[in-house]
């Protein structure tokens, strides 16, 4: 018992851990054991950024897919999913209404939609750079050439996100098609940041077929990649993928993912995400309460956000942005943060 509480004294002195100790760890946590972890992870987070809370406004503007992979709604095979884009004016009026509502990062995602080539893509982050000079624009968009990504962040691109989704390789084959390879998209992350990215990285807590041990080595890469950003959430089953019948991540397991995060990079932007808040009713604020200190409120345009479904049920698909924002913006407070418009770039960097 007592030797994993000084597990996690020694992840907070040196920031890591060994594989062996990450996954004993992993396995043998208790309520007790994340307490004590949620608590020091409070206070490394409070020590470089208070009680602030960053807010990012996210734009799904496609959910064309060209890939397959198993546990994703918008995977090409699915073909109950129903498909939109948006174009370019519409994109821009988002972040308007984003930039009125007091957002000061926009994250455009999409699936890897081929209609929007680099040039396209390109373009649309010019735009967005000189409608909106003060803010950070955020690219989640897939893999590309490192090209590409120079082309995107001459644009005006400042962050990427890109999750590694499992740092073991046999592993990464059991939730991809062939075609998609572990390796290459480690590869992408470095590209990102050689070129000079803010990058965010992560994985599906309790994606199938997770062990501990590939968790430990989620662990050691993200200590070796040193990201800015780390995006983790359950993995939870939609019922239009081949992992339909499989069990969702849990929110103890993220709750204590968040809190080794937070120990082990503690600069780090860590968001309580989406798929968090749709396994539990508070699952973000448990979220910020283990260590995480980003949310994510969508601007979609109201009538495609329940399109954007990697997963099954889904919050907020029925809000306007503002509702959204506002709703989260109470819970935040009352549990004694404040959400902060300001870009909240990395200390990480
Ligand atoms: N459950 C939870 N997260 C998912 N993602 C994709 N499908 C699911 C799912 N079924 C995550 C992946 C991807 C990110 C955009 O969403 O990790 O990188």
């Amino acid at each position: 018992m007592d030797r994993y509480f000084e597990l996690i004294d020694k992840l907070k002195k040196e920031r890591t851990l060994s594989a062996a100790e990450w996954a004993a760890l992993i396995k043998n946590r208790s309520p007790k054991l994340s307490e004590y972890l949620f608590s020091l992870a409070r206070e490394e987070q409070e020590r470089y950024y208070g009680k602030d809370i960053f807010l990012r406004g996210l734009i799904e503007f496609s959910n064309y897919c060209r890939n397959d992979c198993l546990y994703c709604g918008i995977r090409r095979s699915n073909k109950k999913a129903r498909r939109y884009r948006l174009d370019e004016d519409t994109i821009l009026s988002c972040c308007r209404e984003g930039y009125g509502l007091g957002f000061r990062t926009f994250v455009l995602q999409s699936g890897e939609d081929a209609s929007f080539t680099e040039d396209r893509l390109a373009n649309l982050v010019r735009k967005i750079r000189k409608n909106f000079p003060d803010c950070a624009i955020t690219l989640s968009v897939g893999e590309w050439k490192k090209e590409s990504y120079q082309a995107f962040f001459d644009a005006g691109a400042n962050r990427y996100l890109l999750r590694h989704e499992t740092r073991n390789d046999e592993h990464y084959a059991m939730l991809h098609p062939p075609s998609l390879r572990a390796e290459n998209r480690r590869q992408c992350l470095w590209n990102l940041k050689e070129i000079g990215y803010q990058v965010g990285t992560g994985f599906m807590v309790g994606a199938p077929y997770q062990t501990p041990e590939f968790l430990a080595e989620d662990m050691l890469f993200l200590k070796e990649l040193n990201p800015q950003m780390v995006g983790i959430g359950p993995f939870i089953p939609h019922r239009d993928t081949p992992f339909k019948e499989q069990p969702a991540g849990t929110l103890s397991l993220t709750l204590f993912l968040l809190g080794c995060i937070r120990l082990m990079l503690p600069k780090v932007l860590l968001p309580a995400t989406t798929a968090l808040g749709t396994i539990h009713p508070e699952g973000r604020e448990l979220g910020i309460l283990a260590g995480a200190n980003v949310v994510m409120p969508n601007l979609s345009p109201k009538n495609v956000r329940g399109d954007y479904l990697l997963y099954d049920n889904k919050i907020c698909t029925g809000e306007e942005s503002a509702q959204c924002r506002e709703s989260l913006e109470r819970k935040i407070n009352a549990i004694g943060y404040r959400t902060v418009t300001a870009r909240g770039d990395s200390l990480n960097l």
